[in-house]
Formats: structure tokens, sequence, C-alpha cells
């Protein structure tokens, strides 16, 4: 049985008064159900990992740099993210891969260090709008895969997001075929590079606007291990619903 996870990313939205968001959630955690995580913005991490400690909430962070340390005025290490008491981080959201330029050169490099630092990546992956209208998705996923994974995956320090860029934050949802299609195939190369068990080990998580009312149906999907949740994750009374679909799959 793989785990599953219910991450939430809050993107660059809340500042304090959105931590009571995460007291509201705790009650809806699932005893022996799906792990839940929440990705605030960097400045509450370690309030809500703090908060997090009685509730069973994971925290982690939404990005990190890809060097340990030194002039790199305003980025923030896997290290200091360690330090708040987060213990996941994204790491090649699209957002970073395109407002910042990210390589899958630089996320290999990040995820390395998230790795050192002791932190579970959530390494995220997807193809354009244009990509998927030529009929290039797998060799995209497949290039971002060998690209941005280093070859010191373990079956515990890393979940990876599928998250087509077409779909986050438009409503836009590929069809259950299509979601099939890229994590079964996902699947496929994790076992080929790493092995059975390491390959069978890690979640692979769909993301692009889920939403309470979509959630059972991409969660009918074999090799989708759970969701990773921008929109609907800010508010507990929306991310609720999703954990509890999870929980029931
Ligand atoms: P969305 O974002 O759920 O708002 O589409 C998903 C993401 O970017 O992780």
């Amino acid at each position: 049985m793989r785990r599953k996870i219910a991450a939430g990313n809050w993107k660059m939205n809340g500042t304090s008064a959105a931590l009571a968001e995460l007291e509201a959630l705790a009650p809806h955690l699932v005893q022996d159900g799906p792990d839940v995580v929440i990705c605030p913005p960097a400045p509450l991490l370690y309030r809500a990992a703090e908060m997090a400690k009685a509730s069973g909430i994971h925290i982690g962070a939404q990005d990190c740099h890809m060097q340990a340390s030194g002039a790199f005025t305003g980025d923030i290490s896997a290290a200091m993210v360690a330090d708040t008491g987060a213990t996941f981080v994204i790491v090649g959201h699209s957002e970073r891969r395109d407002a910042h330029e990210e390589t899958n050169g630089d996320v290999r490099q990040k995820v390395k260090c998230a790795w050192a630092a002791g932190l579970t990546a959530i390494l995220c992956i997807g193809e354009s709008g244009e990509d998927r209208a030529a009929n290039n998705t797998l060799d995209i996923i497949g290039g971002q895969l060998s690209g941005s994974l280093p070859d010191a995956m373990t079956a515990t320090n890393t979940v990876i997001a599928y998250e087509p860029i077409w779909a986050i934050g438009t409503g836009l949802v590929p069809s259950l075929e299509q979601i099939i299609e890229v994590h079964d195939f996902i699947r496929a190369r994790l076992i080929t590079r790493f092995g059975h068990d390491i390959g069978n080990a890690i979640p692979l998580l769909y993301g692009g606007s889920v939403k309470p009312d979509n959630a059972e149906t991409i969660f009918k999907a074999e090799n989708v291990d759970g969701a990773l949740v921008g929109g609907a994750s800010l508010r507990a009374s929306d991310f609720a619903p999703i954990i509890a679909a999870l929980a029931a799959s």
C-alpha cells in the first residue's frame, strides 16, 4: 500500500490570519488516512509547524534554493526550511519554472538540497497546453523526470506531482484517461530506473484544478495516490472534502 497524500499549496496567499484554516482543518484528518501536507508562504512556516505538532498535519515550503548557503539575497535554503519544523518542500512548480526560469538542472539541484536537509521533495512536472496539443506530453514528462530527478531517490524522500500547466488555476482538468496515461507512464519510468521496490513506493499526486466535486473521479486512477491542490486548499471547508474523497478511494 502506497502512502496517500493530500497536499495544499497556498502559493502567495495568506498572512497570520490564514493560520486559522490549519486549526479548522485539523478535525478533518482521518485516523490511518491520507497524510495531509500544507505548504504556506515562507513567513508562516515556523508558526504553522508549531501549530501542526498537535494535529499531525505536515508542513512544507513552496521552494528552496539550489545551493546550501551563500550570497543569495532573499532566498531560502533547504536547511532553513527544515529548521522551521517543516518536513516537505515543493520543487520545480511550473510557476517557478516559468517566472524564475528554473531549468530541469536547477530543479535537480534543489531536490538534492532538499534531501540533504532531510526534507521530502514534492517534485512537480507537467506539460504546457501547446505540448499537449502537439502530442508531446509523454516526451516532456519523460524529459522532466530524467532531467530533474537525481539518482539517489529512495522510497521515502520523494513525491512526484503531475501538474499539467494548462490545468493549473484554470478549472480545466484532463480526462481520467489522460490522467491515467501519464501516471502509468511515470510509474513505469520510475520502476525502470529505480527498480520495483522504490519505483512502486513513490506517491504520485495529480495537481491542476482539483476541487471537492472532481476529486473522487480523479482518485479512481490506480496510480493517483493523492493531489497537490492550489486554490481549493486555501479554505479548510474546500480542502476537507478532498481529503475525505482520498481517504475513501
Ligand atoms: P490549482 O493549483 O489547484 O489552483 O489549479 C494547483 C497547483 O498549482 O499546485
